[in-house]
């Protein structure tokens, strides 16, 4: 009997995706202010466009879109990744410019225009903050309280316990015969050796198109297409990506930095290509994918 159970519930360790943390225990305070700040649009240029415009949580922390309007009506150069699990990447953005969610918040805001100082004007029209970061920071109302409250609703946006994670906690019926057999196969054909550790990828940088250049396929060059080389000149930089977190992925199609890619299907074989320049059978993929939707987790307590 006690043997059954413990067998049942021994968990898999050695495996190459590891389950999400719980998120930290957080200020309630800065929490409640930085999630009204994160879907206030009075932080803009516009005054239209808050965070969660494109980082929708009822969208996987993303918009659907292959590519999101800036206020002003530009494009974002790049698709819009998921705010869900950011903070446990090893830098942020596609070509891993920021170092930090706090890093990121202190430097331009091209996706909102926002001023921080105009922002912080607005703000203190609405007594309900004023009052609120009074409460919550012994400054008050500040551009760095602001920021800092951002960052605590940033940090919240964990998925843990997902069917995935479940599973690798020591539940064997948390995903089907099928998905399992997808994990193998994720395994068997190398995706782990990049899309690895607690977000499944974000953890390392790689070319795209190691083993065939998808960007002569795609044509039509951009400058974001040359990746971590806008970033430090190097050509050893052109085109590399930081891996991105599979984590949800099943929600926050159109995929690849592009946005390119509209279905979790064609990811799947333009990776084998691309990446392992290996041939995959339809059914392979089909198995593979079933396995990403077990990457789907939870927030607040509730399945995304
Ligand atoms: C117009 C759409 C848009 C808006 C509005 C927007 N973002 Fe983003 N966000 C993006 C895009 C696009 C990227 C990827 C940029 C890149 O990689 O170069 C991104 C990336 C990020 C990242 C890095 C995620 C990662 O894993 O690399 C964070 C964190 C983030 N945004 C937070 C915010 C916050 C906070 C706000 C509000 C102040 C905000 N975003 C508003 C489109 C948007
Ligand atoms: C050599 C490293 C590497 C290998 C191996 C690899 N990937 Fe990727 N994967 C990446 C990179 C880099 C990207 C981002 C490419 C881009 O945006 O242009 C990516 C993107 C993806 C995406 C889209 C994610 C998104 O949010 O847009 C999926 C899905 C994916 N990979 C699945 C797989 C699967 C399944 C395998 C195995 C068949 C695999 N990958 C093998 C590096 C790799």
């Amino acid at each position: 009997m006690v043997e059954n159970t413990e067998t049942a519930g021994t968990a898999l360790s050695n495996e190459p995706i590891q389950p999400l943390p719980p998120p930290p225990a957080l200020d309630p305070r800065k929490l409640a202010l930085g999630k009204q700040l994160f879907h206030d649009p009075r932080l803009s240029r516009d005054q239209k466009t808050a965070c969660a415009t494109c980082h929708n949580l009822k969208l996987g922390g993303a918009d659907g879109k292959p590519r999101s309007l800036r206020p002003g009506g530009m494009a974002t150069p790049v698709n819009t990744p998921s705010i869900f699990n950011a903070m446990l990447n090893f830098r942020l953005f596609w070509d891993g410019r920021a170092g930090s969610l706090a890093e990121h918040i202190q430097g331009p805001m091209e996706d909102t225009g926002t001023d921080w100082e105009v922002a912080l004007q607005r703000l203190r029209q609405d007594a309900s903050y004023v009052s609120a970061f009074s409460a919550a920071y012994s400054d008050g109302l500040t551009v760095a309280a602001v920021q800092d409250a951002l960052v605590t609703f940033e940090r919240s946006l964990v998925t843990p316990n997902g069917r995935f994670d479940r599973y690798l906690r020591g539940d064997q019926n948390a995903i089907t015969a099928e998905e399992k057999e997808g994990y193998r196969l994720f395994k068997a054909y190398g995706c782990t050796a990049c899309h690895q550790g607690v977000n499944a990828g974000g953890n390392m940088y790689q070319k795209v198109g190691v083993m065939g250049d998808y960007f002569d396929k795609r044509g039509d060059l951009t400058p974001a297409d040359l990746g971590r080389f806008n970033v430090t000149g190097l050509e050893r930089d052109r085109h590399m990506f930081r891996v991105p977190g599979l984590r949800n992925v099943a929600l926050t199609a159109p995929y690849l930095h592009d946005g390119r890619i509209k279905t979790l299907e064609d990811a799947v074989k333009g990776m084998s290509k691309f990446m392992l320049g290996r041939p995959i059978e339809p059914r392979e993929v089909k198995l593979i994918v079933q396995f990403l939707h077990t990457l789907n987790g939870e927030y607040d307590g509730q399945p995304l």
